[in-house]
């Protein structure tokens, strides 16, 4: 089955990681995606937020949360007290999975499947590794199947400090909405004052 694991070096820091994440082939979606596009922070960042897969803007760029949703999310991080300093920021999948309407046409995002996240995973569990953050923000559905396993419901436990053993490490989580969720809602503003209000419980938590 897909994996990342052959390609994940046992030594080595962020840097390191990044660089061998450059050439992962563990599974079918760096085919067409542009480039691997890896977490980005210091180790030792108090917080790691996880989002589900770089967009297309992400793809080009190569840094996670650089498009539309990653603007408004730094908007709400500012607002909870969050300090971006203190944050890495990665995403469960890290290759950008699309299909097109049309060939040459604009490049339409797909959500990975259980099989793809599950490949990406120790991306994600090295990532914990070495960064160590005292909490985790779980960004909407997909990063929260990811972490916590496919009965996660983001309406559920959004907003509240969870504790789970995550790639073997207990770890404290916060779940929210995913910001790209925010920008398709018909209310965009009170889902906006929604994921504030749950980054402010995440920077709470944080102390
Ligand atoms: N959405 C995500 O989940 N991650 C990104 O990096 C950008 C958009
Ligand atoms: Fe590797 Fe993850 Fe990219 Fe698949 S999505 S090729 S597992 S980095």
């Amino acid at each position: 089955s897909y994996t990342a694991e052959p390609f994940v070096p046992d030594r080595g820091g962020l840097a390191a990681l990044r660089r061998a994440a450059a050439g992962c082939r563990g599974c079918p979606l760096h085919r067409d995606a542009t480039q691997t596009v890896f977490g980005d922070g210091k180790a030792g960042a108090r917080v790691m937020l996880v989002g589900e897969q770089p967009g297309d803007q992400e793809d080009r760029q190569r840094k996670p949360f650089v498009g539309p949703a990653g603007k408004l999310l730094d908007r709400a991080l500012a607002e909870a007290g969050i300090d971006p300093a203190d944050a890495y920021v990665t995403n469960a999948v890290k290759h950008f999975k699309f299909t097109r309407a049309e060939p040459r046409k604009r490049r339409i995002h797909k959500a990975p499947s259980l099989r793809e996240m599950t490949a990406c995973g120790p991306w994600l569990a090295a990532e914990l590794a070495v960064v160590e953050p005292e909490l985790i923000v779980v960004l909407g559905a997909t990063a929260g199947k990811a972490l916590l396993g496919s009965s996660f419901r983001v309406t559920r436990v959004r907003g509240t400090v969870l504790e789970a053993e995550i790639h073997g490490r207990a770890e404290r989580l916060v779940p929210t909405v995913h910001p790209s969720a925010v920008l398709r809602s018909d209310d965009r503003e009170a889902a906006y004052q929604g994921l504030v209000s749950d980054l402010k419980v995440a920077a709470q938590a944080l102390g």
